[in-house]
Formats: structure tokens, C-alpha cells, sequence
């Protein structure tokens, strides 16, 4: 006889990350592409408190995360919530987790008064269902992300002319 259907939308909850997380959250950010992130590191940068990070549950099973922070840019007039991470394992993808994760940011960044939520995400193979769940969530493409590579000797790109 099957097992019984015990994860789902349903079951989805969020809070806040611990430090005794910090396991769950290595291997998020392993799975997100981050290189070297393991459990040590993964406790440093919790106890940073340089940011939100709030864990999607599956059944109480970090199934996810999201972090999270304001930022005044010195040109504008209020603040933005910058999204710096967003990942579900991929046990537990279109269960609604990252979903569930948006909401809890936007209610996240509406308590600090942020016009609004931002995140840049790559144009590499491993973000296409990036690219879809966001336009689903309501974010809107806006803007170019302008980069210039450091190289190990500092080099700018500039030409020097
Ligand atoms: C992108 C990602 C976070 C989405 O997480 P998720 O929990 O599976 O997304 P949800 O289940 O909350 O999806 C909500 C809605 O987004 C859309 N969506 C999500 N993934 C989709 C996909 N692969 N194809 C089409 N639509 C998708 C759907 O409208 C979906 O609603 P539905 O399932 O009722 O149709 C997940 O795929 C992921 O972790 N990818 C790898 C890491 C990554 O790219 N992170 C973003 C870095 S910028």
C-alpha cells in the first residue's frame, strides 16, 4: 500500500533560520551554487545578522530560503529590500515553498517601509525556472546588471585612453 501523501502546499510554513539550521543551510547553498559554503560558514554568515533569513518548511523540513535586507542606495529617496538568496531544495520544488518565501519577504519588507523588492538572477541554464517563477510572483525585469571582472592583478578593463 502507498505511503500516505504527507508534504504539499499545504504543509508549507516559514520562519525564521537558527544557527542549529545551519546544517540545512549549507546544503541550500550548495544546491544554489554557492562554492564552500558548509556548516562552519554557513553559521558565520547566520550570525552575521547582515541579513533575513527566513527557512521554508516542508513538514517542519528546511525545504528552502530566502535572505533578505534593506537598502537605503544613496541616490534614492526610500528603501529597497534586496533579495540576496532564494533556493528550495530540489526534493521539494513546486510544493509553493519559494512562494511562501516571496510572501513572508514582502511582509518582511513592507514592516521596514521598502517601495519595493529586488534580486538579480543569472542568465545561466541553472536559473531558467528562476526566470519563470518570478514573472509568476509579480517581479518585472527593469534593469541591465553592469559587471567588470576583477582579475587577480586588478585589472579594470579600462583601456587607460
Ligand atoms: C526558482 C525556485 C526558487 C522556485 O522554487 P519553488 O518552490 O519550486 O517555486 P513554487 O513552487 O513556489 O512556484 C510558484 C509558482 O512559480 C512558477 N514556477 C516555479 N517554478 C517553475 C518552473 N520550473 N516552470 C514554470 N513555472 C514555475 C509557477 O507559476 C508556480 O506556481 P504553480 O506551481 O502553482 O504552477 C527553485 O526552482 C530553485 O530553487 N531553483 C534553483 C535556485 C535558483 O535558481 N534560485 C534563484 C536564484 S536568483
Amino acid at each position: 500500500m502507498p505511503e500516505p501523501e504527507t508534504t504539499g502546499p499545504d504543509t508549507v510554513s516559514v520562519r525564521a533560520a537558527a544557527l542549529s539550521d545551519a546544517a540545512a543551510v549549507a546544503e541550500l547553498l550548495t544546491q544554489l551554487g554557492a562554492p564552500g559554503v558548509d556548516a562552519t560558514e554557513a553559521v558565520r554568515r547566520l550570525e552575521r545578522n547582515y541579513e533575513e533569513v527566513l527557512l521554508g518548511c516542508v513538514a517542519d523540513a528546511p525545504g528552502g530560503l530566502v535572505a533578505v535586507k534593506t537598502v537605503l542606495y544613496f541616490g534614492h529617496a526610500k528603501p529597497v529590500a534586496h533579495i540576496s538568496a532564494l533556493v528550495v531544495d530540489g526534493r521539494f520544488r513546486r510544493y509553493g515553498v519559494a512562494r511562501a518565501l516571496v510572501q513572508a519577504a514582502v511582509t518582511w519588507a513592507r514592516a521596514r517601509h521598502c517601495v519595493g523588492l529586488e534580486l538579480m538572477c543569472g542568465l545561466n541554464p541553472a536559473r531558467e525556472d528562476a526566470h519563470r517563477f518570478y514573472p509568476a510572483m509579480g517581479f518585472q525585469a527593469d534593469a541591465y546588471r553592469y559587471w567588470m571582472p576583477l582579475g587577480a592583478t586588478g585589472a579594470t578593463g579600462a583601456t587607460g585612453a
